[in-house]
């Protein structure tokens, strides 16, 4: 089968980005973006592409090239489900919140009701590629959903797990180190799987493009995103060490990274990992081994959360410790509140837990980020529901310029490793502040001596 039209149900982090790139990069397919979220189709739309809903280097120029040529954003779901040959699902699947598995497995509520969608509107046989990050035996829920609506259309469940990382995903879309597709092992599962290789064909090398079967696909991702966020919580652990020790991290990070069967790769000590992947998978990954049995691997993989999180509390408690102990009515002013350099998405991101420990202890936090707007860090903060939105705004001063936000600050703390941060006259911030001025580094971006030159007390991650 040859692929000429694709729709792809979620326009957000993963689907947007993915989307294009197949655009730009086959520009012989029809490729529909379809969204419930009249908004976010619109901002897709917006004329102008840099106010595209989501900030990624590179991707406002791609969508300003093929948007409008072979890639298009809709609300009108069923129209596109209706005309497509392959379908991918790109919706989101937050942890449950409620119920059975709460806090821990992945809701599959806008999975179920894609699959209840596409069984109600297709006509033709279709094939149904599962993008988004899935709990293991996900293809086989959505399979038995598709098949039992009775209209005799025959529908082909590829999993096609997604590596992007935000902040680079069209470098890593453009460049991928593997495509991975999972499928049936029937004649027919085979055919699907050689289609969707094909679109892939059109830029990827086709020994980057691996075939296996779902359940290996689905679990391969789970496990990707596992081993790296167990490189971090692993790196962060010896950060506390190292603190104790008198060994500085970073030295250590590079010492152990220069071992190739280790790399230099995620190995950066930092406040802990965010986003939207690492902790959802590996909590899934948590789930499942204990659905079967396996407590001492689910104990295993819960232990990198539980670092993480220990990782996160750490942080505020050294802030309010160095700050003799006390943080009530004194000014922290956060840099960055994205949970990684390089995107808008706030997703999981440790500033979030940072802010609302020490909001617990009546600091009023000012914060200044690039590209994350005051609304979503309060929709941040609301959601873990600490305190009311009321008190939430009145803890939160956003500001649009770094050097205002710092005025008057107590302390500073780095949060995000934005690359402008490194580029700021210290010297002037340090003028504006209380002293003595602490500065806190979150992400072991600033030059520990050049500060502490200026008069900064200067505490980094491990060490
Ligand atoms: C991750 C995976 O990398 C990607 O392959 C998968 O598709 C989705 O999940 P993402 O969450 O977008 O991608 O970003 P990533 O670069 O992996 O960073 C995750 C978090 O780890 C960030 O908060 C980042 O700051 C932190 N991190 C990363 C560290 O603290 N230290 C490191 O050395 C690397
Ligand atoms: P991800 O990081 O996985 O891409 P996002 O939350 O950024 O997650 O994007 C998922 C998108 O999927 C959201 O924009 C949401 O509105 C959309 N979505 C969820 N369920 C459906 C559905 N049944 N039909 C269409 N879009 C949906």
């Amino acid at each position: 089968m040859k692929i000429t039209k694709i729709c792809c149900i979620g326009a957000g982090y993963v689907g947007g980005p993915t989307m294009a790139v197949i655009a730009q990069k086959c520009p012989h397919i029809e490729v529909t973006v379809v969204d419930l979220n009249e908004q976010r189709i619109k901002d897709w739309n917006d004329p102008n592409t840099e106010n595209i809903p989501i900030y990624e280097p590179g991707l406002s120029e791609i969508v300003a090239e093929a948007r409008g040529r072979n890639l298009f954003f809709s609300t009108d779901v069923e129209k596109a489900i209706d005309e497509a040959q392959v379908i991918f699902i790109s919706v989101n699947t937050p942890t449950k919140t409620f119920g059975k598995g709460k806090g821990m497995v992945a809701d599959l509520k806008y999975i179920e009701l894609c699959a209840r969608q596409i069984a109600k509107v297709a006509k033709e046989n279709k094939i149904v590629v599962e993008k988004s990050t899935l709990p293991v035996r996900t293809a086989e829920a959505i399979k038995s959903i598709l098949d039992n609506t009775g209209n005799g259309v025959q529908f082909q469940i590829l999993s096609n797990p997604e590596f992007l990382a935000e902040g680079t995903a069209v470098t890593d879309l453009l460049n991928p180190d593997r495509i991975l597709i999972g499928g049936d092992t029937t004649p027919e599962g085979e055919d699907a799987i050689s289609a969707l290789v094909d679109v892939y064909a059109n830029w990827v090398e086709k020994d980057k493009i691996l075939t296996t079967n779902v359940w290996s696909s689905e679990l391969s991702k789970l496990t990707a995103n596992a081993f790296l966020a167990q490189r971090i919580s692993s790196i962060n652990a010896m950060s506390e060490l190292c603190e104790k020790t008198g060994a500085n991290v970073n030295e250590v990070a590079k010492a152990i990274g220069m071992d190739s069967r280790i790399g230099p790769k995620f190995l950066k000590a930092s406040v802990g990992f965010g986003g939207s992947c690492f902790q959802k998978d590996i909590l899934n990954l948590v789930y499942i081994a204990k659905s079967y049995g396996l407590n001492e691997v689910a104990d295993y993989w819960e232990q990198v959360i539980i670092m993480n999180d220990h990782q996160k509390r750490r942080f505020s408690n050294k802030i309010v410790q160095t700050l003799y102990n006390t943080v009530a009515d004194k000014k922290i002013t956060f840099l960055g509140w994205a949970f990684k350099k390089d995107t808008n998405d706030t997703r999981e991101s440790a500033t979030i837990y940072v802010a609302d420990d020490l909001i617990n202890e009546q600091a009023n936090i000012s914060v200044y980020d690039p590209k994350v707007s005051q609304s979503k860090m309060l929709s941040d903060l609301d959601y873990l529901q600490t305190r009311s939105s009321e008190d939430n705004s009145k803890a939160l001063t956003v500001f649009g310029d770094p050097y205002e936000a710092c005025k008057g600050a107590h302390a500073i703390s780095i949060l995000t490793e934005w690359d402008e941060f490194a580029t700021y006259d210290w010297q002037k911030i340090y003028d504006s502040m209380h002293k003595p001025a602490f500065l806190f580094d979150g992400r072991n971006i600033l030059e520990a001596k050049e500060l502490e030159a200026i008069g900064f007390v200067y505490k980094g991650i491990g060490s």
